[in-house]
């Protein structure tokens, strides 16, 4: 395998610095490209990966392409690159909301979609891999263990990929800001800023370990905090009162109609 990333963004970074970790790659089967100059020295310098401005250059030789820019760039992207790709080479994406057949096109590239998230910084991704028309079996497996370098993945059908990004694509966000409130209330009720931010993240963190190191529902693990008369149904009663899972079902369909939408 010669995998080249086009975009040496935070996305591709993560994957670089994982694969390389894991030692699914070698760092000289990897190639990035980025029009930066410092971030290509930084690549180079940190992972020891071969680092190139040419889009066209970078992928000489790769038989797998991952397409790491922001979406918005797409189509000047591919146009330069599109004659440059030999036909076997396996087309990886991860910009958001970009179809496969798009980049299938007439040269019939068989392309792998991979919706992942920013926990994949931290070795923690959740990623949501779809295949193209044309991808095979292998395809998957390898986009699989591109992604379990950095942490999870499941298969969806491509049209899946919407309910990934408002899921666990958005998801890190809902987090950030539920924890936002929650150590402003705590600071609130008396508490210091260091204290709460300590309190709060090792409170997220701990609940899913104890999720992902159990068999039970979300349901029944809430059902073990929560004593009849006690602090936690207090709290509880108050979110169900204000339909706080109703607003979580709302908010995350417009994430997905939102994906739909950019699509
Ligand atoms: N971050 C997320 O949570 C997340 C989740 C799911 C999917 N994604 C997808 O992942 C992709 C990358 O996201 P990211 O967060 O890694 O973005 P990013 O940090 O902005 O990375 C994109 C990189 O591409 C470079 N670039 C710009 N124009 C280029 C060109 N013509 N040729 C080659 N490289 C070029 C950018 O350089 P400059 O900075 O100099 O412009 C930047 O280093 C996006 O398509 C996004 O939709 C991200």
């Amino acid at each position: 395998m010669k995998i080249t990333f086009i975009g040496a963004g935070n996305m591709s970074e993560a994957i670089v610095a994982g694969v390389i970790r894991r030692g699914v790659l070698a760092a000289d089967a990897i190639t990035v490209s980025d029009p930066l100059e410092e971030r290509r020295v930084y690549m180079e310098a940190t992972y020891g990966v071969a680092a190139v401005a040419s889009n066209r250059e970078a992928v000489a030789g790769a038989t797998c392409v991952v397409l790491a820019v922001k979406p918005q760039l797409f189509e000047a992207v591919w146009e330069e690159l599109r004659e440059a790709v030999s036909g076997d080479t396996l087309v990886l994406s991860i910009m958001a909301g970009i179809a496969a057949h798009r980049m299938e096109g007439a040269d019939g590239f068989r392309v792998v979609r991979v919706m992942p998230n920013t926990p994949s910084l931290v070795g923690r991704g959740a990623a949501g891999i779809a295949a193209g028309a044309l991808a095979t079996e292998e395809d998957l497996c390898w986009a699989e263990t591109l992604m379990q370098a950095v942490g999870v993945s499941v298969r969806v059908e491509e049209d899946q990929l919407h309910a990934v990004t408002a899921l666990s694509g958005s998801g890190p966000a809902y987090l950030f800001l539920l924890m936002e409130a929650m150590m402003g209330a705590a600071v609130e009720l008396g508490l210091g800023e260091e204290e709460a931010r300590l309190l709060c993240v090792e409170t997220v963190g701990g609940a899913a370990d104890l999720m992902a190191d159990s068999t039970c529902s979300a349901a029944t693990l809430r059902e073990r905090v929560t004593s009849k008369g006690g602090t936690t149904a207090a709290a509880i009663g108050t979110f169900q009162q204000q339909r706080f899972e109703e607003l979580v079902g709302v908010a995350m369909r417009s994430a997905y109609d939102r994906s739909r939408e950019l699509a």
